[in-house]
């Protein structure tokens, strides 16, 4: 009687087994098919590429819009204007279809979370960006057509990009060449000589949690309150939460959520001291009266 019992239960416990897991494996056979589709259709073997879902485009711009204390309406069409600079993709897919890289390379143009850094730099105006770890230049030569889109408003700004590989950045051409340049070599050398102080920081060369870390060590002393560090490695290690609780700055990280691509997402990272608020009611800057280099950042009066 007893063994019946036991056996009936087992007999349970395996359907129930059976059906839980399988409803389990019901969010990741989707990933599968997306694998394969990838594998066949594109040529990317790291750094992928990919749109974010709508949704997680909202997402972004709430993030984004409370950090800089701007409304996400105006976030929202910052992210349209990248999405919609034909001139800026056009620019992307000759370059590509021009490099002996190409082969690693797809010729559909989708910037996922470098939208935030896009919208970020058409809020701020900032003087100063650096990017570590350039690898083609995607990154570049978004942040370069923020900053171009910015200096028509009457507000300058230059990006330097660091990479220990010679090869990289060969995006970072044409117009966007002027308001740019790369550091080539190891990231925490370059940065160790720069000497301007830093308006946005963004951590994307080599992805060790240490290293990572001592790129935040290393550009400390060229930070002020109005700086916002940008990390892109905030979804595999917390070093930037770390450094942000030690500096007394804030905290907060966007998840990305790739549209149609396998691949689960990284994310940003973004460390800021003050409220946006506090400093764009002290410094009410227009760019004609934008001449004091003391002030960090340009931010704007709209
Ligand atoms: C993930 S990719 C950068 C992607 C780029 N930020 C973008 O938006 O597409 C990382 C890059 O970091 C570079 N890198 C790795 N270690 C480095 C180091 N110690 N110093 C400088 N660059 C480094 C690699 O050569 C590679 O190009």
């Amino acid at each position: 009687m007893m063994k019946s019992q036991l056996k009936k239960l087992k007999h349970i416990w395996v359907l129930n087994f059976l059906r839980r897991t399988f409803n389990a494996t019901r969010y990741y056979n989707k990933k599968y098919m997306e694998i394969i589709k990838w594998g066949i259709a594109s040529n990317e073997d790291t750094n992928y590429t990919y749109d974010l879902t709508e949704g997680n485009m909202l997402y972004l711009a709430h993030i984004i819009s409370f950090v800089v204390q701007k409304d996400n309406k105006t976030i929202l069409a910052f992210i349209n204007e990248a999405q919609n600079d034909t001139f800026l993709k056009d620019h992307i897919i000759r370059e590509i279809q021009q490099s002996d890289l190409k082969k690693f390379a797809d010729q559909q143009i989708r910037f996922g979370r470098r939208m935030g850094w896009y919208a970020m730099i058409r809020a701020l105006k900032p003087r100063t960006v650096v990017e570590t770890g350039v690898d083609k230049g995607l990154g570049s030569v978004i942040i370069c057509a923020a900053l171009l889109k910015n200096k028509e408003e009457g507000f300058e700004g230059r990006y330097y990009g660091t990479d220990i590989n010679p090869k990289a950045g060969y995006l970072l051409t044409g117009k966007y060449r002027q308001v740019g340049e790369i550091l080539y070599g190891d990231s925490i050398a370059s940065l160790s000589t720069f000497k301007d102080t830093i308006d946005i920081f963004i951590n994307d060369s080599d992805h060790s949690a240490d290293y990572e870390y001592r790129e935040y060590l290393t550009i400390k002393h060229l930070l002020t309150d109005d700086s916002i560090i940008l990390g892109d490695n905030s979804h595999s290690t917390d070093k930037l939460a770390i450094f942000s609780t030690e500096e007394e700055r804030n905290f907060l990280f966007f998840q990305e959520s790739p549209l149609n691509h396998w691949y689960p997402g990284g994310g940003i990272g973004i460390s800021f001291k003050t409220p946006k608020t506090s400093r764009q009611a002290q410094n009410k800057i227009t760019p004609e009266s934008n001449t004091d280099n003391t002030v960090s950042m340009q931010a704007a009066s709209n």
